[in-house]
């Protein structure tokens, strides 16, 4: 045990730390602590070897401390560890730019710099209002999300985000928004291979709201093109075709939040390339850096960064953060796409998506089990809650599989799986034997 992990270990209960998104009197009673990383693992602060079954966070796409990574972070920080990017530059904020522009769909060249996926959101936002200004239509102002959508903590995302637990207790946010319904629909879809056939007409709640509210007051529209957070809601067949139709039609910026799905995680460079179709904006964060210094992007369409261009000389938009462009983070960026390049991270998915559907339908008829979804590296398990302690089962599942060596996640009642680009087949199957084993061991 080194002697960090040592000293959390010891003195948790008392602990300073205040730990986001955790129950942290349950935690610091009985804590789990990861103390070291390489490759498909983890290890505890005791020595056991835990399998990553999530990327960390759905951010360590190319598996963790790949070396050619770690060696840019360390020569970065030796040579300039920080440089400001207002009214000043750093080549390797420009050059990290460039090479994201090259793996971008077409049409996608310009890139604004962020340091998370929520702070991503909160730009894109208002990059899609300010857009709007600058070409004379100030009177867009709506912002329209999805229900059970996830696009970070902070209060745009938070507002047009639509999970309940992470918006009740913190005021009525940000005026103007409104949501769409979700898409999850087990009674028709329950045990879909990739996108479920049933739900396009969902996309027509867009329309609804555009005849309630005119379309001329909406600036843009948000979703995950699978939404992650929630419990891996794969897009049904049609949908997001009809959603960028409806926009199209109305004028309204379509805006795919990438976060997740960013980086070869569906097995192509991104979602839209997936699904063949295209948003006008899409943010990014976790994968793009492998998730080794935080950071987050918006792509945005050639046009709508050249409508940015024609006002009069000066600062185009105000915004931006300290750490927008950091070194660290561009270094950290760069020698992640190189790794990616060299190992075909970014397609990998695509040749490993058969054998993870198969494997992971195969637990159709586990206990417990009412749904499986999947998409490219991404699946969902979704347990029958127990009578009135909801989310309690799949909770016990986690712990369980931790104790057996394999990570897993899970939100509610639904396993979340999404593991490093570079996992084998094999282990593959280790994760789904695991979870099935530990499906059976829970009442
Ligand atoms: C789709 C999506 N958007 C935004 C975020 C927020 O990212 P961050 O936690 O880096 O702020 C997440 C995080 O999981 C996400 O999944």
């Amino acid at each position: 045990m080194n002697k960090r992990a040592e000293f959390a270990a010891t003195n948790l209960e008392q602990a300073a730390f205040w730990m986001p998104f955790t129950a942290n009197r349950q935690f610091k009673k009985s804590p789990r602590l990861l103390a070291r990383a390489e490759g498909m693992f983890y290890w505890t602060h005791d020595g056991r070897q835990v399998l990553d079954g999530t990327s960390g966070l759905w951010c360590v796409n190319a598996g963790h401390c790949r070396p050619k990574i770690v060696e840019a972070v360390k020569r970065q920080v030796a040579e300039m560890d920080f440089a400001p990017t207002f009214q000043m530059g750093h080549p390797a904020a420009f050059e990290f730019a460039e090479r994201l522009a090259r793996v971008a769909p077409n049409g996608f060249s310009k890139v604004f710099f962020t340091n998370s996926g929520s702070e991503s959101a909160d730009t894109a936002l208002k990059i899609a209002l300010a857009y709007h200004r600058a070409r004379g239509e100030a009177g867009r102002y709506r912002l329209i999300g999805r229900e059970r959508g996830y696009h970070g903590v902070n209060f745009g995302g938070m507002a047009v985000g639509g999970i309940t637990a992470n918006k009740k207790v913190f005021g009525p946010g940000v005026a103007g928004v409104d949501h769409i319904r979700h898409t999850h629909d087990l009674a028709r879809n329950a045990f879909s291979r990739g996108q479920p056939r049933h739900g396009a007409e969902f996309a027509d709640e867009l329309e609804r709201l555009c005849v309630l509210h005119d379309p001329s007051t909406i600036a843009a529209v948000i979703v995950e093109p699978v939404a992650g957070s929630a419990g891996v809601l794969v897009p049904p067949m049609g949908y997001l075709e009809r959603l960028r139709e409806i926009c199209t039609r109305h004028g309204i910026l379509l805006i795919f939040d990438e976060v997740i799905t960013g980086f070869g995680r569906l097995g192509k460079p991104f979602a839209s390339q997936h699904f063949n179709v295209m948003p006008d904006l899409f943010t990014v964060a976790k994968g793009m850096t492998n998730a080794t210094v935080p950071m987050g992007a918006v792509f945005v369409k050639d046009s709508i960064f050249e409508a940015f261009m024609q006002g009069p000389e000066g600062i185009e938009i105000f915004h931006g953060y300290t750490y927008s462009g950091h070194p660290l983070a561009c270094a950290a960026g760069i020698a992640t796409l190189d790794t990616y390049e060299e190992e075909g991270l970014l397609t990998r998915a695509a040749g490993l998506a058969q054998h993870w559907e198969d494997a992971l339908h195969a637990l159709k008829g586990a206990p417990h089990v009412i749904d499986i979804r999947n998409c490219g590296l991404m699946a969902a398990i979704e347990l029958e809650p127990r009578a009135g302690q909801p989310g309690k089962r799949a909770y016990e599942v986690f712990l369980k599989a931790f104790q057996d060596g394999v990570l897993i996640r899970v939100t509610g009642d639904t396993i979340a799986l999404s593991p490093p680009l570079i996992v084998e087949r094999s282990q593959i199957d280790r994760i789904v034997e695991c979870v099935r084993t530990m499906l059976k061991a829970v009442p």
